[in-house]
């Protein structure tokens, strides 16, 4: 029995992987630990309490003898490690937790990797390589990093801790750097499930400046399924860039939004651009394409099922 520890599993995109991993294995058994702070769902998981493959632990990464102690008395194999800040307004507000999670808790992680010897896979985002121009080419896995804001410089010194274990320490170690998630279970700040829950609530939608600004959407159960082929067929050391193949503009996903669920277009309000807004992410995976990858969503299939669940979870039906 394969037994992983994943960080930060009650969050988004964690709480999707331990729904992938147990419908896709029957071999795993899951230590899902995290801290639980206001980014994350206990009930995203609900329906794995009592399964004997499942445990879940509250704790911090970064208290150090604890997160030992846990993989040591369940002689943990692997850790997936996706527990962070992951908000970039609120590392404009308040960096200082960005620093704690996503760089000493990493650090925290990296050497208990060290000291058990584990299988680690650190998932990043690509946010740490900057922003592109709307002419320029994709970020692959050879740029240059240029992070911009507090979250984007915390995950690049995370990034960077990882390589210099991996070169230092030689530790068992890969690293992925994927575009923006959408899908179910996401925290409802971000902004797909905003403007869903706006609109739902009879609000506009809220567009920083004029909405120029372009990510590379993927749906969180591809980047599951990317992650998965990492950790089973990627190569030790390596970084891994993913992509959903999908640039779209803040505006153009305001407009779907608002089409998908049949209101008027007057719903979308702009305001005032954020500090520092990255202006383009763009992502070129032909390194993760060479190990099998081929993303599976459509956008307009996996937003409206985006939909579809953000309005039941607002009716209060089960989900
Ligand atoms: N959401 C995206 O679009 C996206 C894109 C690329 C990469 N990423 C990366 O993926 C990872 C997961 O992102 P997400 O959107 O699921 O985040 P999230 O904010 O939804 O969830 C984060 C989880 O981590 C937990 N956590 C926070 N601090 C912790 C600590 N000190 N110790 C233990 N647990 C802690 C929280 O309780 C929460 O359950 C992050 O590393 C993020 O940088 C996210």
């Amino acid at each position: 029995m394969e037994k992983i520890l994943v960080t930060g599993g009650l969050g988004f995109i964690g709480a999707n992987f331990i729904k992938y991993m147990f419908r896709k294995y029957k071999d795993v058994e899951i230590f899902n630990y995290d801290k639980v702070t206001y980014a994350a769902n206990p009930d995203n998981l609900k329906e794995f309490e009592g399964k004997k493959e499942y445990h879940f632990i509250k704790g911090d990464i970064n208290n150090f003898e604890f997160l030992d102690y846990v993989v040591n008395k369940n002689k943990i194999g692997t850790i997936i490690h996706f527990a962070a800040e992951s908000h970039v307004d609120n590392s404009i507000k308040n960096p200082n937790v960005f620093v704690e999670t996503n760089v000493l808790g990493t650090m925290s992680i990296l050497n208990i990797v060290k000291r058990h010897n584990l299988r680690f896979h650190h998932i990043s985002t690509d946010e740490v390589f900057g922003s592109l121009g709307f002419s320029d080419k994709p970020f692959d896995e050879t740029s240059c990093y240029d992070p911009k804001s507090p979250y984007s410089a915390s995950k690049a010194a995370s990034d960077h801790l990882v390589r210099s274990y991996i070169n230092t320490f030689g530790i068992k170690a890969t690293i992925s750097n994927c575009g923006n998630n959408y899908g179910p279970l996401q925290h409802e700040e971000k902004l797909i499930p905003k403007s869903i829950t706006n609109i739902l609530k009879g609000e506009n939608i809220l567009i920083y400046g004029k909405g120029e600004n372009i990510r590379d959407w993927i749906h969180v159960q591809d980047h599951c399924r990317a992650i998965d082929l990492i950790l089973h067929k990627g190569k030790i050391g390596e970084t891994y860039c993913i992509s959903g193949r999908n640039e779209k503009s803040n505006i153009e996903i305001a407009r779907m939004i608002v089409r998908l669920m049949k209101v008027s277009q007057n719903r979308i309000e702009f305001i005032k651009d954020r500090p520092g807004h990255d202006l383009r992410y763009a992502i070129n995976d032909s390194k993760l394409r060479s190990l099998g990858f081929e993303p599976k969503y459509d956008f307009e299939t996996g937003l409206k099922e985006t939909i579809e669940y953000y309005k039941k979870k607002h009716q209060g039906e089960s989900i």
